[in-house]
């Protein structure tokens, strides 16, 4: 229900909703949480800045991870899937989440499959199942070929469609209502012509997805902008691992691609495509013992050192070539439609290929279930960090965590409402800044992408941080881009802090200046914000488990 507010300057809220969980983000972990947390009973609202179908979940290309019963390699386990997950992490994952959203991905994917999602099926009629980096089994599901993520979206949506769920497209969530006591209740939004609302609610579910637009080259879409992530940190939570931005190795290059460029997904080397430099030598030989099949972190330094050193080398993209993998345009009919828009039929030419900033392995710090370090406050999807992905996700990890954490947080709102948990929506106070500091977005994405991404040391982390330091200017936070500046400036800033204290190369963080891993570091950083908005480390801690 909404209420008119009557406010002249439209700065304040003129309208106000209420419900029991806000949703932030509609894609596989938000709309899982949303229908489960309808099929309790909760009254729900779901709040997404573009249209509901457009977050990134629809980008997905090789699938879900999962070991099902019966529907698996012969020699495969959920046990062994849970250590290639630990393998991959570099030793920074928490191996009780590991172990327990790896085992809740079965269940997790019948569900999906009941409520409408098709995957695709073999010609012996048995599920089909590819194989990404880091993968000791063929274990990944995948729909449309490569368009998993489009198909996991287009069920879920239809669903929520089907049962009511509603949903306030075009609206970007700004700040968390907060009672006297600090416990979260509500969120206020603004509509794409930046008119400001608020939502009262007890529950506040961040899962808004990623922060791939810090850089300028991504496999993320526009939206990708890091708000939620910001909004957790202004409303009090912990983040931690946001050091871990994994680059895709092989997004599709173009000179000077900028903003999403379209993936090349992992799944074409899982059928024998090869990574190969300029002059054809191959990239991953030596480097690895899984070869063009190494963790993701593994690969994309690869291509990068050799894209920096190799005689001969083109200097900003290798090759996939992929002229051996049969029935190509079948198999990966996304992959062959951004290839033949460039001109290219990869079975017969090389596809020019470069790393770009894909996934971010931190975010909010959560239990398996979604609570944040605040109560009232939830995190879900790539913008929580559960510490299933350690230093560097495993391939095809990420719709799994969402399909199994996004249930459990609906779980666990509707158990903290009924054991009196939560805040009274009516306590919660409007946040009362109206501006916020904000870099430059292409400087940022300049320095970031210069100084932060693959290849980081302290002279340049530094450089990063002066630019953005000078950069900034108090941004009104009445539109959209406004909101966003914001939210890229502040989560840079925690990246930049995390990464310059970090001396030592581990999983996707990968420092020249201190090239290999200090057992010392085994441990994540928590993050918070000062008073003043700034993010401050806390002393690095063990966390439980870490393995
Ligand atoms: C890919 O298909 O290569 C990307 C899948 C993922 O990021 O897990």
């Amino acid at each position: 229900m909404t209420t008119p507010v009557n406010d002249p300057q439209a700065k304040t809220p003129v309208w106000e909703a209420r419900a029991d969980l806000v949703v932030i983000g509609s894609g596989v972990a938000g709309l899982t949480a949303a229908l489960r947390a309808q099929a309790l009973g909760l009254h729900v609202l779901v709040v997404t800045k573009a249209a509901v179908a457009d977050g990134n979940t629809r980008w997905a290309q090789g699938g879900v991870a999962v070991v099902l019963e019966n529907e698996h390699d012969l020699d495969d386990s959920v046990a062994k899937h849970a250590e290639d997950t630990l393998t991959a992490g570099a030793g920074l994952c928490d191996e009780a989440a590991v172990r327990s959203i790896v085992d809740g991905g079965p269940a997790a994917v019948a569900r999906l499959r009941a409520d409408g999602a098709k995957f695709d099926v073999a010609a012996s009629g048995v599920l089909a199942l590819g194989r990404e980096g880091g993968h000791s089994a063929f274990r990944v599901i995948h729909a449309g070929g490569d368009a998993t993520g489009a198909e996991v979206e287009r069920a879920l949506v239809a669903q929520a469609g089907q049962t009511g769920v509603p949903v306030l497209e075009h609206h970007i969530a700004v700040d968390a209502l907060l009672t006297p006591g600090g416990r979260v209740a509500g969120v206020t939004v603004l509509d794409r012509h930046g008119v400001p609302g608020a939502v009262r609610a007890s529950a506040v579910l961040v899962a808004s997805g990623g922060l791939g637009q810090l850089y300028q080259a991504t496999s993320n879409p526009e939206i990708a902008t890091g708000d939620g992530l910001a909004l957790a940190l202004r409303a009090g939570a912990a983040v931690a691992d946001v050091e871990f931005v994994q680059f895709h190795p092989t997004v599709l290059y173009t000179p000077g691609a900028r903003g999403r460029c379209p993936l090349v997904t992992e799944a074409v080397r899982g059928e024998g495509a090869t990574l190969v430099d300029g002059v054809g030598l191959p990239v991953m030989r030596g480097v690895h013992p899984l070869g063009d099949l190494a963790p993701r972190d593994v690969v994309s330094a690869a291509i990068t050192r050799r894209m920096a050193t190799a005689p001969g080398g083109v200097g900003d993209h290798v090759f996939l070539d992929a002229t051996s993998v049969a029935g190509f345009a079948r198999r990966f009919p996304t992959v062959f439609a951004a290839c033949a828009a460039l001109g290219l039929d990869p079975a017969v030419d090389p596809i020019p290929v470069t790393p770009a900033a894909h996934f971010s392995c931190g975010g909010v710090v959560t239990t398996v279930d979604g609570r944040s370090s605040v109560p009232g406050l939830y995190a879900a999807g790539e913008v929580a960090r559960t510490g299933l992905h350690g230093a560097n996700r495993l391939a095809s990890n990420s719709l799994l965590e969402g399909l199994v954490v996004g249930q459990r947080v609906a779980e666990a709102v509707a158990a903290d409402l009924a054991a009196g948990l939560l805040a009274d929506p009516a306590r919660g106070r409007l946040p009362s800044r109206t501006t916020a500091p904000a870099a430059e977005r292409d400087s940022l994405q300049r320095v970031m992408s210069r100084y932060a991404a693959i290849g980081r040391d302290a002279d340049g982390l530094a450089a990063a941080g002066s630019v953005l330091d000078l950069s900034l200017s108090d941004t009104p936070l009445w539109t959209h881009a406004g909101v966003e500046d914001a939210a890229l400036t502040v989560v840079a800033q925690a990246l930049l802090a995390a990464a310059v204290r970090r001396t030592e190369s581990r999983g996707c963080h990968v420092r020249s200046d201190f090239p290999g891993p200090d057992e010392g570091w085994r441990r994540s950083q928590l993050i918070r914000l000062s008073p003043s908005g700034q993010p401050v480390l806390a002393d690095p801690i063990p966390l439980e488990g870490a393995a």
